[in-house]
């Protein structure tokens, strides 16, 4: 299956990506991860993205949509693929479906308001890319990650300033992607308000897993 998770930034995408991985047997590709791996290593992308990135605003779409083309042309998301925070944009959208048949889209749906205290107690592995929450999800030992041992961060832009201008972003840009793929008759809703356990089990619901 090639599956796309919609929803607002911090409304658990990502957590749910890593526990869909297993359960359906195929990768997930971030494009968020992958910009922020390039800006680790300080590659051109990187340098290109990051300002965007920090004033929590979208990277050009001819840039995310090259990097998206190339990395599901890898032979692991040959048998079926997660795409988390890709598509964001119609332009995105549209070269997607110039280069692969999507079969669902699933959003999380989640109010502003939830997104704020999820964002502001998320820390991150920036080794292992694993995702904590400091209530709803907290590592074994604080500040520490369970996965591979290396220390927690709290990403750049997860300051309430930029918490803020994502989400105006993401009304702007990316929700108009639920109509978009609901007039395919691909998009699919569920609640994402409630805890981690009970969001992957209307996910499998939803999806028939
Ligand atoms: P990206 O990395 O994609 O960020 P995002 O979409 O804003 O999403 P997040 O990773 O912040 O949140 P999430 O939904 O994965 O939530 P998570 O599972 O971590 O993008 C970052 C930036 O890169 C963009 O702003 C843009 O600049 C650029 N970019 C990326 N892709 C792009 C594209 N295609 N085009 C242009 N620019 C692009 O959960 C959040 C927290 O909540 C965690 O602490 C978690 O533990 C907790 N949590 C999760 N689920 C639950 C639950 N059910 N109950 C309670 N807590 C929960």
């Amino acid at each position: 299956m090639n599956l796309i998770l919609l929803g607002a930034p911090g409304a658990g995408k990502g957590t749910l990506a890593s526990y869909l991985i297993e359960k359906m047997g195929v990768p997930s590709v971030s494009t968020g991860n992958i910009l922020r791996e390039a800006i680790r290593n300080g590659t051109e992308l990187g340098k290109q993205a990051k300002a965007f990135m920090d004033a929590g605003k979208l990277v050009s779409d001819e840039l995310v949509i090259d990097l998206l083309k190339e990395r599901i042309a890898q032979p692991d998301c040959q048998k079926g693929f997660i795409l988390d925070g890709f598509p964001r944009t119609i332009p995105q959208a549209e070269a997607l479906d110039g280069i692969a048949q999507i079969d669902c889209a699933l959003s999380l749906e989640v109010e502003d308001s939830v997104i704020e205290g999820r964002m502001t107690g998320r820390r991150t592995c920036t080794k292992c890319g694993a995702t904590y929450h400091i209530v709803a999800n907290p590592p074994k030992a604080e500040g520490v990650c369970d996965a591979c041992g290396d220390a927690l961060q709290i990403r750049a832009d997860d300051k309430l300033e930029v918490v803020r201008q994502r989400l105006e972003t993401y009304h702007a840009q990316t929700e108009p992607l639920k109509e978009y793929y609901g007039a395919q008759g691909k998009l699919k809703s569920i609640d994402g308000e409630q805890g981690i356990e009970q969001t992957k089990k209307l996910a499998c619901e939803a999806l028939g897993l």
